[in-house]
């Protein structure tokens, strides 16, 4: 079923011209001379970003004008067109020019009209698109409806989604495509020798776990999805202060990004072993909260000094990599809010990545770029290791005051040896302010670049 807001060729609908305010002086001569008078007299001029509705002689909506980037390919945006579904009367529409990417700009057509209607309702308008030639209807609305679903669940307030809601969200998708799912709960997680998941979350009133899911044949390549699931972030007894706290029900955007991953991956049946593993805990404060100082045992034998309580997302991660890693799978990629030091590095709409493979490297710079889902590699530099050192455990969770990014992706790097290749993303999972087909709000970062990737690599 294509997503509601995409409508077929025979349906009636209002052209849509794409310019530029190179092409809009041609474009403009072609219309009928009251639209094109209305057009200048409104001072459109094709502005990139600029509307302007064009009437007929009975003073009804004719058509639409709206201007897009030129081509320098770097300073343009894709989704673009997309801001269209926001801006636009009720109503059926079409590209009339084609759009420089109309996968995209159909994708961000839809992610453009999200608002996170939970708590109170919104008035929408049904702004439908006709699906442009040579755009998959049924690939853009899996995409589109799995960052939406990821979107409802980084924006839901701990309140309502803490570490059981992840695992009811991911217990439902996997469910819904017959995946096998097990939940590692509590004290079991103990018994289970998953010792830093078990420490980081067990001051919540809402236990800990590791929720687990296979899905798709077992002899087909094995990709195992890693997202960081901490429902709330308080810092633990090294407390955030309230301005960094306050958006921190978004510390799971690492499992929304994998869920989103998993989603599309499911949807398109592509010919992969899935498997997903979210440690899902709220790091609390509570007397049997863990502490500055603290030396955890973990599942890879590794001993770990605290020395802040707030790196606890590379804590609960170490141990889910280290169960992956068991089964030496050809491609490890996780997904983690991990640093305050990434967004200082490279800001919030650009997750620097981490990976010794220089191929998939590669081939991740690529389809970002493609998918308008940006990326920046940034090194595993080694040397920057004995940051890490401890002087009572095999290693500490933090590093010094620089580089903070790095030495939390190197601190994880140490959990994978058998992987055939692994790679960790440190996202941001919000967008601080609205821009075409990406609102104000929770975010996905990766997955849809992701998705792109494995599907030129396994698709059939
Ligand atoms: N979840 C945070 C990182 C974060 C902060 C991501 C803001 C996105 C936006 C993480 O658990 C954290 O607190 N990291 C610390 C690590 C430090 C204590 C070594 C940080 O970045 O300050
Ligand atoms: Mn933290
Ligand atoms: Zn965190």
């Amino acid at each position: 079923m294509p997503h509601p807001l995409l409508a077929s060729a025979n349906e009636a609908s209002k052209p849509i011209w794409l310019v530029t305010e190179q092409t809009w002086t041609e474009i403009a001569g072609s219309l009928p001379p009251l639209a094109q008078g209305f057009a200048k007299a409104q001072g459109f001029a094709g502005k990139a970003g600029s509307h302007c509705l064009l009437p007929d002689a009975s003073g009804e909506l004719f058509g639409v004008a709206f201007g897009i980037n030129g081509t320098d390919a770097r300073q343009s945006d894709p989704f673009l067109p997309g801001k269209l579904s926001t801006l636009l009367p009720e109503g059926v529409y079409r590209f009339e020019t084609e759009a420089p990417n109309p996968t995209l700009a159909t994708l961000a057509w839809l992610l453009g009209t999200y608002s996170f209607s939970r708590y109170r309702k919104r008035n929408e308008k049904a702004v439908r698109l006709v699906i442009p030639h040579g755009v998959d209807a049924e690939d853009v609305t899996h995409i589109a409806n799995a960052i939406v679903a990821s979107r409802d669940l980084v924006n839901t307030p701990t309140n309502d989604l803490g570490p059981d809601g992840i695992e009811a969200a991911a217990r439902e998708l996997a469910d819904r495509h017959g995946a096998s799912f097990t939940s590692i709960v509590g004290d079991d997680l103990l018994k289970q020798n998953f010792p830093m998941i078990h420490a980081v979350g067990r001051a919540s009133i809402t236990p800990p776990r590791l929720i687990d899911f296979t899905w798709g044949k077992a002899d087909a390549p094995r990709i195992t999805l890693v997202g960081k699931g901490v429902a709330f972030d308080t810092g633990g007894l090294d407390i955030k202060p309230a301005a960094s706290m306050l958006l921190m029900r978004k510390d799971m955007g690492g499992a929304a990004a994998t869920l989103a991953l998993a989603s599309m991956i499911m949807d398109a049946k592509l010919p992969v072993r899935l498997r997903v593993l979210i440690p899902a805990v709220e790091n609390a404060i509570s007397s049997n909260a863990f502490r500055p100082g603290d030396i955890l045992p973990s599942r890879k034998g590794i001993s770990v000094e605290i020395g802040n309580t707030d790196a606890e997302g590379r804590l609960i991660l170490a141990d889910a990599l280290a169960l992956a890693d068991e089964e030496s799978p050809d491609l490890i990629v996780d997904f983690a809010t991990l640093t305050g030091a990434a967004r200082v590095a490279l800001g919030p709409e650009l997750p620097p990545f981490y990976t010794d493979d220089d191929a998939l490297a590669a081939d991740i710079a690529r389809h970002g770029t493609a998918e308008n889902d940006p990326v920046w590699r940034l090194p595993l530099w080694y040397p920057y290791q004995s940051q890490l050192d401890s002087k009572f455990a095999d290693m500490n969770n933090t590093g010094g005051p620089m580089g903070g990014s790095i030495t939390a992706a190197l601190f994880l790097r140490r959990f994978v040896e058998a992987a055939k290749a692994h790679v960790h993303f440190d996202i941001f999972a919000w967008n601080n302010a609205t821009k075409p087909g990406r609102p104000e709000g929770g975010e996905v970062q990766v997955s849809r670049l992701m998705y792109a990737l494995l599907k030129e690599r396994y698709g059939a």
